[in-house]
């Protein structure tokens, strides 16, 4: 829980401190107000707080979060891919930050694969956010669009200038050349891929509109970040990763490569703005940056 409480408390400070004081009762009563039981914590929870329990005989998992409307967008995403290969909204209290949703069972992360089994993983991803790029964007919405979220690096951030320099570069580039917009996941990687019997599935979706490449990049291909950076062949694997999906999508490596790279500096933004470190980062923006060269 340690990671989870000082993200909170980085992020949102005073409010943070309180939300999480106020945390253990809020849940005490959307638990009586649901029939929930047995709620245990999740392990590894980073901004949002998750339970493991049951409602009836039916495994559960309540999600709360301090962020009201990105779980209202959470809880739209999820209803809008209509169970395609991602779990189930059972109820929500969008006031509370609060949603119900069906559990993974056994649950284990994509990453129990990595880093032997990379390509299936990649694929296994690849093939589910496929899967839900199929869904049509509800006629009425409030999903974000790339553009909104991209727009965060046309600030200036303290990080290296020819990084972001190149980055809204490619962001007209990649943004103009977009001929297909579809309801992304947004925040596609292992971590967010659970099994699910003998298969597997996507929970925790941003929901937000844009080109399909962008959940083939990004964060699918930086993460899992620890244990990548911990690697003495990153470089290998980035370059196997980019040309596994350029195949998948039949498309150039350099366009793959550029949806990263616009990606990775948007996430080190994103940090920026909630006060974390980014040096590990920006050293692995140094490696995908020389990939291209290589
Ligand atoms: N439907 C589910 N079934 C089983 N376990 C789940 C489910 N949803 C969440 N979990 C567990 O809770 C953890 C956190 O969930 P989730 O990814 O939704 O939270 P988050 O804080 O929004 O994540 P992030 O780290 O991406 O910000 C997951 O890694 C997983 O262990
Ligand atoms: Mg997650």
């Amino acid at each position: 829980m340690l990671e989870f409480e000082d993200n909170i408390k980085l992020i949102y400070s005073e409010k943070g401190e309180k939300w999480l004081k106020d945390l253990p009762i809020l849940q005490k009563n959307i638990a009586a107000h649901w029939n929930l039981r047995d709620l245990t914590p999740c392990a590894d929870l980073s901004f949002n707080y998750a339970a493991s329990g049951w409602q009836g005989d039916l495994p559960v998992i309540l999600k709360i979060g301090i962020d009201l409307p990105a779980m209202r967008r959470e809880c739209d995403a999820i209803n809008a891919f209509k169970a395609h290969g991602i779990i189930k909204i059972l109820a929500y209290d969008l006031e509370k930050g609060a949603i119900l949703i069906t559990r993974a069972i056994p649950g284990e992360t994509l990453i129990t694969l990595f880093p032997d089994r990379d390509t299936e993983a990649l694929r296994v991803a690849c093939n589910l956010a496929t899967l839900l790029h199929q869904t049509s964007i509800p006629v009425v919405h409030n999903f974000p669009f790339l553009d909104d979220w991209l727009s965060i690096i046309d600030s200036d951030w303290q990080v290296p200038q020819q990084h972001l320099v190149l980055a809204r570069k490619l962001k007209q580039q990649l943004l103009s050349n977009t001929s297909q917009h579809v309801l992304l996941h947004g925040d596609m990687h292992y971590a967010n891929i659970l099994s699910d019997g003998d298969s597997w599935i996507v929970i925790d979706p941003k929901g937000v509109i844009g080109d399909p490449l962008y959940d083939m990049t990004g964060a699918l291909l930086r993460e899992p970040f620890k244990q990548m950076m911990q690697l003495t062949d990153i470089t290998q694997i980035l370059l196997k990763r980019i040309e596994f999906i350029a195949q998948y999508c039949k498309v150039d490596t350099r366009l793959i490569w550029k949806w990263t790279y616009l990606q990775n500096v948007m996430s080190i933004c994103w940090s920026l703005e909630d006060g974390e470190d980014v040096t590990r980062k920006i050293q692995f923006l140094d490696i995908l940056h020389k990939c291209y060269l290589a």
